[in-house]
């Protein structure tokens, strides 16, 4: 990556000088085709580890590991010239200890080229994420629903609903703020409690399922683009159907081999003369 490449895309402290100026825009991105698509249109992307559910086929984000989160960064750098790039550290790789998150981070960062890592937990994760600013790693908390926690939480169901969950997401938000997070993702909650913690944290929330009353939202691409079919959550906006589109020409495509329509004579090579 070239010093000049890197000083046009935005950083993690631009980012976080965007609250209260301008709404900021993130999406999910996993390759270098997609990343080049959404570059432009996006000031954040996400390399976020739901690529095990919509381009693995698992059922939840725990069974990815480190590897697949560097290859997919190392893709995504390769398409962007404007965004901002975090990638998630995944299940298992920094909740054992300050020391294994800063090695974790330390891998993605070197081997991927991104500006930060994504990780999830509240008051818990405050020790490591102040340990890993201290020593130069950009990071964006994750709170509220928290896709790694599906086991603990016994499903994916928002949070906030009750006086102690409340209170609790209000401690997790303050002690990640307080620790050094640049943004804060606020997943699956109520709006007033969304309004009220982005109201009081000095840095950014970035909502998904959080109302708009978050600093800036974040969908994962294949929900919004029509891609990822499984279910769709209540909060997801369909912005596209792709999905349809692309078994339209996969149908379009096998009618046509079958019946010898396909390849014509403007997609035959012939002799030179
Ligand atoms: O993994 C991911 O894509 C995420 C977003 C849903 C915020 O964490």
């Amino acid at each position: 990556m070239s010093v000049q490449k890197k000083e046009r895309r935005l950083t993690p402290a631009r980012i976080s000088a965007m609250k209260g100026k301008q709404p900021i825009v993130c999406l999910t991105a996993y390759t270098t085709p997609v990343a080049r698509i959404l570059d432009e249109h996006c000031d954040l992307l996400l390399v976020g580890d739901s690529l095990g559910m919509v381009l693995y086929g698992m059922e939840t984000t725990v069974g990815v590991t480190l590897d697949m989160m560097i290859a997919h960064g190392r893709a995504v750098m390769r398409g962007v010239s404007r965004s901002c790039v975090i990638v998630d550290l995944p299940f298992g790789t920094y909740q054992e200890s300050k020391e294994q998150a800063f090695r974790s981070a330390v891998q993605i960062l070197q081997q991927t080229g991104c500006d930060g890592v994504k990780l999830e937990g509240g008051e818990e994760m405050a020790e490591t994420i102040a340990f890993l600013v201290q020593r130069g790693v950009p990071v964006c908390a994750h709170v509220g629903l928290m896709p790694q926690q599906v086991h603990t939480a016994g499903g994916y169901r928002s949070v906030g609903h009750s006086d102690s969950e409340t209170a609790k997401i209000r401690r997790d938000t303050r002690a990640v703020g307080g620790a050094g997070a640049f943004a804060v993702v606020v997943e699956g909650t109520v709006e007033p409690l969304a309004r009220e913690l982005t109201d009081t944290l000095p840095v950014p929330t970035i909502g998904i399922g959080a109302s708009p009353a978050c600093d800036g939202q974040v969908l994962v691409s294949d929900d919004m683009l029509g891609l990822f079919n499984d279910f769709t959550p209540r909060f997801v906006k369909r912005y596209a159907e792709i999905g349809s589109l692309m078994a339209e020409a996969a149908k379009t495509y096998a009618d046509e081999v079958r019946t010898r329509a396909f390849p014509s004579a403007e997609h035959t090579f012939r002799l030179r003369s």
